[in-house]
């Protein structure tokens, strides 16, 4: 049985275990590197969690955490999908899909028209999940991947 929980400032400990775990479970899908997150303190993690407005969402199967996703609120109406990760075990199983329907949720409630992400090319499995989603890759590039050499793939959902 997968559960959705949605985390506030409380939850830091429990935030920073699945995003360190995501970050060095698949450090290529990610901009964010686990050097540079896994020293941080409890500051650092709860203002990730009270940024205002923000949603943060765990899946939780069988009690344990296995997957999260993020909502941060943007300019004009684009809200942004962030930190997506499923736990390899709970992979194809529908959960990318309940927290990127969850994420939905929260951003049409807080006004949102369109939903934005930015994927590594390359990320297949990822851009599968998004476009079955209702994601279509946008015009405009994202921001440099690590190492520098090509731009994320910026994909966009309307959302009314
Ligand atoms: C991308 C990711 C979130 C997909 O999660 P998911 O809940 O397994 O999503 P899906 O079941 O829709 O799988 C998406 C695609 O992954 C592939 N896939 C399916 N089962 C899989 C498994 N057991 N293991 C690996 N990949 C699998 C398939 O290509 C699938 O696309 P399809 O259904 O159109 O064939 C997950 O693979 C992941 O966390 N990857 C590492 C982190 C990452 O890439 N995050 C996104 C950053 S933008």
């Amino acid at each position: 049985m997968v559960a959705l929980r949605v985390l506030t400032g409380n939850d830091w400990s429990l935030w920073r275990e699945v995003r360190l775990t995501a970050l060095r479970e698949s450090p290529q899908a990610f901009k964010a590197r686990l050097a540079d997150w896994h020293s941080g303190g409890e500051e650092r993690w709860r203002a990730r969690l009270e940024m205002p407005d923000a949603y943060n969402v765990v899946a939780l199967l069988d009690g344990r955490v296995v997957a999260v996703a993020g909502g941060v609120p943007g300019d004009s109406g684009t809200h942004e999908l962030r930190s997506v990760w499923v736990s390899p075990r709970a992979r194809g199983r529908g959960v990318g899909d309940r927290l990127i329907a969850a994420v939905e949720t929260w951003a049409l409630r807080s006004g949102a028209t369109t939903l934005k992400l930015a994927v590594i090319p390359g990320n297949e499995p990822a851009v599968a999940l998004y476009r079955r989603n209702g994601f279509v890759v946008a015009e405009e590039g994202g921001g440099l991947t690590p190492d520098g050499a090509t731009r994320e793939r910026v994909m966009v959902k309307a959302l009314r």
